[in-house]
């Protein structure tokens, strides 16, 4: 099956640390193989490696990456497509994004270079306001995959969280019990 990565664009590790980590942990649970980060930070690789471990799935993430290489690589096997407040109406696009080969969906962080705009196979609106990338990408990977990430399964881990009507229900998914 096809795979779907995310190369976010011009994070600055000082003061995207927290957004950059949520548009990584909104990409895992919403059902992308992995994340692609233009510039190199160790400390968000880190954190969100530890999420994988104990929450399970085999998400990867890659930092320091050369972005014009990822573009090219992703152009020649599948396709590009570009969140942007300029783009062209989600609900219009995103039945027309083909599946069948591997997608790559740039977010950016500070201003995104001119040339990702022409690259691109589709530039994306989730609305024409200016708002958060981790919204735009989680209302684009929903009407991509139709909903179906709600259904995944994250296979390994320490911690899987069970849907419980008041409170925390935790188990360890290796063990099959409860924990404190
Ligand atoms: C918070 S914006 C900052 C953009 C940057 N300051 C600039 O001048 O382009 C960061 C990213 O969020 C995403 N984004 C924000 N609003 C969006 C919208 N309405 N539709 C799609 N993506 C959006 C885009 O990927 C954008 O690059």
């Amino acid at each position: 099956m096809a795979e779907i990565w995310i190369l976010r664009l011009g994070h600055r590790p000082e003061r995207d640390k927290r957004i950059t980590t949520h548009v990584a942990l909104t990409a895992r649970t919403f059902g992308a193989k992995g994340i692609l980060v233009s510039t190199k930070d160790d400390v968000l690789e880190e954190s969100v490696k530890d999420v994988v471990s104990r929450f399970g799935g085999d998400f990867t993430i890659k930092t320091g990456v050369s972005w014009h290489s990822v573009l090219k690589e992703f152009k020649e096997k599948g396709h590009v497509a570009h969140l942007t407040m300029y783009g062209m109406p989600v609900n219009d696009i995103a039945k027309k994004v083909p599946l069948d080969k591997d997608l790559l969906i740039v977010v950016g962080a500070e201003k995104v270079p001119a040339e990702v705009y022409q690259i691109a196979d589709f530039n994306i609106s989730v609305g024409n306001q200016p708002h958060s990338e981790v919204a735009a990408l989680a209302i684009l990977l929903d009407r991509l995959t139709q909903g179906a990430w709600v259904e995944k399964e994250f296979e390994g881990g320490s911690i899987k969280v069970l849907p419980c009507v008041r409170g925390k229900h935790v188990i360890n998914p290796t063990q099959r019990e409860d924990m404190p």
